[in-house]
């Protein structure tokens, strides 16, 4: 049974302890039943469900994307972590990872969101050549926002209109962390 679906940080689980309770790995077979819940609108919440169809092809061609489950030391699993790659011109050096992540509601509010988006910032960073690590949220969404500040992430500006959900339009807020920021 899914906890709350608030995220509320008033009613945490325990805090974690150790930059270790919070690992990223490749999804396996046994994650299936688990990772099937991510497309409902329970576990995705208010800000990042779409009630239109997910667009299955939108990041195949030429352009790479992966995701990651995001565990806890003993495997269980408390959210999942997604990368895609977004182009800022037509070469190899204008492409930026995009990122996105979502934790199971009951694991919210203890820094899972902040340490795995840090977790896979790092990742690309050290096995690819990327410069730019990106992540855009829905402005309202105060809980990814702190999450990604925690995360090293800098806040860049507003994405008028950019996202589209429930009949609304909706404005982002983009978010980036550079190889060079400290
Ligand atoms: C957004 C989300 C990933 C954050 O993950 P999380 O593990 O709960 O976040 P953290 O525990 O790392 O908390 C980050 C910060 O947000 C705050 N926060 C958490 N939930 C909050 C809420 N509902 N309202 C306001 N602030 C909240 C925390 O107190 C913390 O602040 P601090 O760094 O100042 O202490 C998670 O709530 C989630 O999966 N939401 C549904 C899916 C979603 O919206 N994904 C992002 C789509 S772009």
């Amino acid at each position: 049974m899914l906890g709350p679906v608030t995220g509320d940080p008033s009613s945490p689980a325990p805090p974690l302890s150790a930059a270790a309770d919070v690992l990223l790995r490749a999804p396996t077979a046994a994650d299936t039943p688990v990772l099937d819940t991510f497309g409902s609108r329970e576990v995705r919440g208010e800000h990042d469900f779409y009630d239109d169809a997910d667009l299955a092809d939108l990041h195949h061609g030429s352009f790479r994307a992966g995701s990651r489950v995001v565990s806890d030391a003993t495997g269980q699993v408390l959210g999942r972590v997604t990368f895609h790659e977004v182009a800022y011109g037509p070469n190899r050096g204008s492409l930026a990872w995009r990122i996105g992540v979502t934790v199971l509601p009951e694991h919210r509010g203890r820094g899972v969101g902040a340490r795995a988006q840090r977790l896979l910032a790092d990742e690309l960073f050290a096995t690819t050549a990327a410069f730019r690590v990106e992540a855009d949220t829905d402005v309202p969404n105060v809980a990814e926002r702190r999450a990604l500040a925690a995360a090293g992430f800098r806040e860049e500006g507003v994405l008028r209109g950019a996202r589209w959900r429930a009949g609304v339009r909706r404005d982002a807020v983009l978010f980036s962390r550079l190889r060079t920021d400290d």
